[in-house]
């Protein structure tokens, strides 16, 4: 961690108000580190917006039954293997799996990878988590 730099802000009294509430809400026991937080979350956005070198993960919630899917999504998952680091598959029931890639690499092609799923037949949902390498958020 970088060295801790003092600044002060000035908000109108509502807004500060407002903000406490939030930040009480979401169990922060101070406002540094949820105002921290906030500047991370507008820099990891950033880093996907610009094609950067981010880390993730996909989920995929699909009925294995269905005809060809499990073909599709691995075909899929190998045209991606550079942003692809992991893949776990869990049996959720009778028909219904879980599948979670984790990602490391490029924002673009994980975009890419992320079109390419939710756009196969019979897939019932997919999130995509943009996260971060970590490197550039201190
Ligand atoms: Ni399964």
């Amino acid at each position: 961690m970088s060295q801790l730099f003092r600044f002060g802000v000035s908000l109108s009294k509502n807004l500060v108000e407002k903000f406490d509430r939030l930040i009480k809400e979401k169990k922060y026991t101070n406002r540094s580190k949820a105002i921290g937080d906030l500047i991370r979350q507008e820099l990891v956005k950033k880093e996907w917006e610009e094609g950067k070198k981010i880390a993730g993960a996909i989920t995929l919630i699909y009925n294995h039954h269905k005809r060809e899917i499990l073909n599709k999504i691995i075909h899929v998952q190998h045209n991606f293997n550079k942003v692809i680091i992991s893949t776990q598959h869990i049996h959720l029931d009778h028909n219904n799996c879980l599948e979670i890639i984790a990602i490391k690499g490029n924002s673009k092609e994980t975009q890419e990878l992320f079109d390419a799923l939710k756009s196969i037949k019979g897939v019932k949902h997919v999130t995509l988590n943009m996260s971060s390498t970590g490197r550039g958020i201190d």
